[in-house]
């Protein structure tokens, strides 16, 4: 018998990664997924995952400090010889965030180096220190926003942040070519989860406002992200390499 795909997510505590966590469980992969402080949640996803007859980890990481990934390198891999008697996994989501709506004149230096470490230099060395750990035809997704095409005000910072991540994904595509990883962005619209301050699920106003610039006349949900991530890793989609997939229902087209 054949083991089963391990993929890990971070930020699979909540929201976007969580959804992709249990969608890529139901089709049969096992899961180590990451919290930042939502231990509980965390564990609550796990013990979901394992009820459905799949294997699941829940590791502590803070994706902004690049200090710690290498005793994270270590944890994980003691945790891939614990739980799965592997020595490496297949998928990695680079999800974990933060959100901060901030016009670009008040943008504090704080406000743009939290960013920077979170969404860009975070993924960057997180996914450098992953590298041993990844099977060769291994696949990577790294997680973008709508926010990288179109401006909005009050996202510089963060639009910025994963603009560099599409970029970078292009990059990791190329260089872990030769190892047959393949690596895609996917860049998600507004969707319903805690992000931001949870603004795009409980401001009615600007529910409103974003899904009437949808094509199909809603804002997202976790659901229509996380099947994304799940396809991009697990379906026959082998040949998309290096490409930003945006997964909006169509906003501002
Ligand atoms: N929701 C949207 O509208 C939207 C749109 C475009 C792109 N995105 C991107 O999608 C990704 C996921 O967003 P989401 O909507 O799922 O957000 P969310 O519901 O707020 O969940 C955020 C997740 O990231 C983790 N996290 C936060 N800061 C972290 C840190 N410093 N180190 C490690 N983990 C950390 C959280 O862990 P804890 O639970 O432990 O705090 C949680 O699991 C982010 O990269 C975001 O930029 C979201």
């Amino acid at each position: 018998m054949t083991s089963s795909k391990i993929a890990l997510i971070t930020g699979g505590s909540r929201g976007l990664g969580r959804n992709a966590a249990l969608h890529l469980a139901r089709a049969g992969v096992d899961i180590v997924l990451t919290y930042h402080s939502r231990r509980a949640e965390a564990e609550a996803v796990a013990a979901e995952i394992a009820d459905s007859g799949r294997k699941a980890a829940a590791l502590q990481l803070d994706v902004g400090e690049s200090a710690g990934f290498p005793a994270f390198a270590q944890a994980l891999a003691a945790a891939l010889a614990e739980t799965w008697g592997r020595k490496s996994f297949d998928f990695l989501v680079n999800n974990a965030g933060i959100g901060i709506n901030v016009p670009f004149a008040e943008t504090t230096e704080a406000q743009f180096d939290q960013l920077m470490n979170i969404h860009l230099k975070g993924a960057f060395f997180l996914t450098q220190a992953m590298l041993p750990l990844i099977e060769d035809g291994g696949r990577i997704v790294n997680l973008s926003s709508g926010l990288a095409r179109f401006s909005l005000p009050g996202f510089s910072a963060y639009a910025a942040m994963k603009g560099g991540i599409e970029v970078l994904t292009r990059y990791l595509a190329k260089e872990l070519g030769p190892r047959h990883i393949r690596v895609n962005a996917i860049a998600p619209g507004a969707i319903e989860t805690d992000f931001g301050g949870g603004a795009v699920r409980d401001n009615a106003e600007m529910n409103r406002a974003i899904a009437g610039a949808t094509a199909l006349g809603r804002v997202g949900l976790p659901d229509d992200v996380g099947g994304a991530v799940a396809t991009l890793l697990i379906g026959e989609t082998g040949w998309i390499n290096g490409q930003r997939i945006e997964v909006s229902g169509g906003v501002f087209l």
